[in-house]
């Protein structure tokens, strides 16, 4: 229907208590809430204050008591091992129910921190829920990090339980967990009382006696629990993300508003229904993980897929066509990097065709930019609405969409569409002043933010005022610069800050150069993102070194990619590092990393006026170029 979406934006954004009170009325609640938002400690706003309820009740046991319970829940579809395995709505909770016990008999209560460093296997998202079932809440590390990075974590949440499990499996290689979760302990102030490993028949991890258990004997003997009623304030989850220093920001999601909002974004963003099949190809460690392989689809009553694989190589470029055919798939989410792996090694998409995909309604991108190739490969290859749209961490959900429940908006390529309803988009000049429609400025989001956005960050409520709403008073900085069209079509174009965005994956680089500068030999680095046909972006390393060091250039490049490996993680993909003399400058002594992005990528750029020696700038494009980068 024409004009249905403009409708209910301006419905969202005139009476923002009227809108989302009615969407609270779609979910479950032991005490509906009487006030909606309270806004009287602005940025610090909540939703639903006092409203009670419980996110596991909402994803699980509402369903089996509304006769859902015989219709499946979670499908684990895990080429590198060879496994399909189906949960019902009944099973879930079940399992759920008597892994929650197991939690609870360890002395795990309402607001106790639960780390989990899990892999794509089932025992993961059921881990999560049995969090969300007693109150605690759950902080997921992504496993391609390393353990000082699992490290930093357990030290900010303070976790009462570590949930792990022995391995993980990158397409044919087996990826110890348990090592790196010991290393991690090793390094970290903050000892959990216990980790609960799940042993897969991979490998057997050893187990610390006292503090370790093994999560089959503990969960089968433990007594199932029922849902704790939360507050909607509650935090349901920190998740922890990359910001400009190596110490990354815990991401606080309140209980009431990520049910609320993922149940209603759906239906109206997603346009799948109860019972729909609904595939996010993500992982739990990221926030798409958490709000569409776990929560999202379970407050709504799909069935969900947990996919351990790769778009590539398990087997070949045609297991997502596969897992949509033979699960019948209705809705699909992944990031554009997996496209552009597929495209690479399938460009006539030949192994699209072995597949009846015709279940396939849309495809969704998130994560990155979608660029226009990309989006018009897919469109071809699979003739269905490709739907770009952009989100956050910190926002839980889309900030900007193509609504395909409310109306299908005409695609344009390079924008994720239009505003979310919830979200006012505006673009501000360094002045907060309202920039005309075409001119690049700061994204910014009016307050308040909508249901389901993060009302704070864990243990840092004054990093929070100050990264996110200092710098436009009464508006949320996203981080992102772009534009809005005459049409109100966003285009997001970079980060203003340090962070990249690697195969779709969030990355600091401000941690990476603090890996770099602690090396012996090194005098001051810069990493920047340079554009990578596959990954979007990748992490350079620019290094000078102290004068007087006599060892190779090569040998110190070669050290600190593995630092940054074994410091970060494999995630960071950080591969390349060169030696430099001298790093361009302003004059005050601000490191010009974005100009150095712009030779990389063969960009347009202006030499900027402050710059202190602009002949560096050669320097530095000629050394880029033994680099294969700076090509004109
Ligand atoms: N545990 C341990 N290591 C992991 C890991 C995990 N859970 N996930 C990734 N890694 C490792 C990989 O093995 C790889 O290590 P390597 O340098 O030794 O090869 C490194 O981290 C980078 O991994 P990845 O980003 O997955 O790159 P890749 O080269 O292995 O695969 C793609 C390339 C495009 C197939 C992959 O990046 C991809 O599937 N991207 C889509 C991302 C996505 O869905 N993002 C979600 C946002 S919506
Ligand atoms: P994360 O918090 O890991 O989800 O990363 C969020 C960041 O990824 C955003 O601030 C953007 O920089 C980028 N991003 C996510 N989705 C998109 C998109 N559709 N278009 C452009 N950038 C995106």
């Amino acid at each position: 229907m024409s004009g249905a979406y403009e409708k209910v934006y301006q419905a969202s954004v005139a009476s923002p208590n009227v809108f989302w009170k009615a969407a609270a009325d779609d979910i479950f609640w032991y005490q509906f809430p009487e006030t909606i938002l309270d806004d009287s400690n602005s940025p610090f706003n909540t939703w639903y204050k006092d409203g009670l309820t419980n996110a596991c009740y909402n994803a699980l046991d509402f369903h089996v008591e509304q006769g859902r319970g015989e219709q499946t829940a979670l499908i684990y579809d895990s080429p590198v091992t060879q496994t399909v395995e189906k949960y019902t709505y009944n099973e879930l909770q079940v399992a759920v129910a008597q892994a929650a016990g197991a939690l609870a008999e360890l002395g795990v209560t309402k607001g106790d921190r639960v780390i989990i460093y899990m892999p794509m296997i089932p025992e993961a998202a059921i881990a999560m829920l049995a969090c969300a079932r007693i109150g605690a809440p759950h902080s997921v590390v992504f496993g391609g990090f390393a353990a000082n990075e699992l490290a930093v974590r357990i030290d900010d949440a303070q976790p009462t339980l570590i949930i792990s499990a022995s391995c993980g499996i990158e397409v044919d290689r087996i990826i110890e967990y348990k090592p790196l979760l010991d290393h991690a302990i090793d390094l970290a102030q903050h000892k959990p009382n216990h980790c609960l490993v799940f042993q897969r028949p991979q490998t057997t991890a050893a187990l610390q006696s006292g503090r370790d258990l093994d999560w089959v004997s503990t969960v089968s003997r433990a007594q199932p629990v029922e849902c704790v009623p939360v507050e909607s304030t509650h935090p349901l989850y920190i998740l922890y993300t990359s910001g400009t220093t190596g110490q990354p920001k815990g991401v606080v999601r309140d209980t009431g508003g990520n049910i609320v909002s993922l149940k209603w974004s759906m239906k109206n963003i997603y346009d799948v229904e109860a019972g729909d099949v609904f595939w996010a190809a993500s992982d739990i460690g990221w926030v798409v993980g958490h709000a569409y392989i776990v929560y999202g689809p379970l407050y709504n009553g799909n069935t969900t897929i947990m996919f351990e694989g790769k778009p590539v190589g398990t087997p070949d470029p045609g297991t997502f066509w596969r897992i949509i055919s033979e699960h019948q798939v209705k809705s699909f989410f992944t990031a554009p990097t997996a496209f552009r792996a597929i495209k690479k090694e399938d460009p006539n998409g030949l192994f699209i065709k072995k597949y009846d995909i015709q279940c396939l309604k849309y495809l969704f991108l998130a994560g990155e930019r979608c660029d226009p190739d990309t989006l018009h490969w897919a469109e071809d290859q699979l003739g269905i609405p490709v739907i770009d749209h952009w989100w956050q961490t910190e926002t839980g959900w889309s900030i900007c969409a193509n609504p395909v429940g409310i109306e299908l908006l005409p695609v344009r390529p390079g924008s994720p569409t239009k505003a979310v309803p919830g979200y006012q988009i505006n673009i501000l000049d360094a002045n907060h002043q309202p920039l005309p429609a075409g001119e690049i400025g700061d994204i910014v989001v009016k307050l308040p933010l909508p249901p389901g956005t993060f009302p704070t960050l864990w243990n840092a409520e004054d990093r929070y005022v100050k990264t996110y709403f200092a710098p436009h008073p009464g508006y949320y900085q996203t981080g992102d610069a772009g534009y809005i069209d005459e049409e109100g079509y966003l285009y997001v174009m970079s980060r203003t800050d340090d962070v990249i965005n690697v195969a779709g994956h969030r990355l600091s680089t401000g941690a990476m150069e603090e890996v770099l500068a602690a090396h012996p030999d090194v005098a001051e680095c810069a990493v920047i993102g340079v554009a990578d046909d596959m990954k979007g972006q990748v992490p350079l390393g620019l290094l000078v070194l102290k004068a007087g060091v006599t060892k190779d250039d090569q040998a110190i490049a070669q050290e600190v990619v593995k630092m940054v490996r074994e410091t970060i993680g494999p995630v960071a993909a950080f591969k390349t590092a060169t030696v430099v003399q001298r790093l361009p400058k302003t004059r005050s002594g601000k490191v010009l990393r974005g100009t150095m992005r712009s030779i990389a990528d063969s960009q347009p750029y202006k030499t900027p006026a402050t710059i202190d020696d602009p002949v560096i700038l050669d320097e530095i494009s000629e050394t880029l170029k033994t680099l294969g980068y700076a090509k004109s």
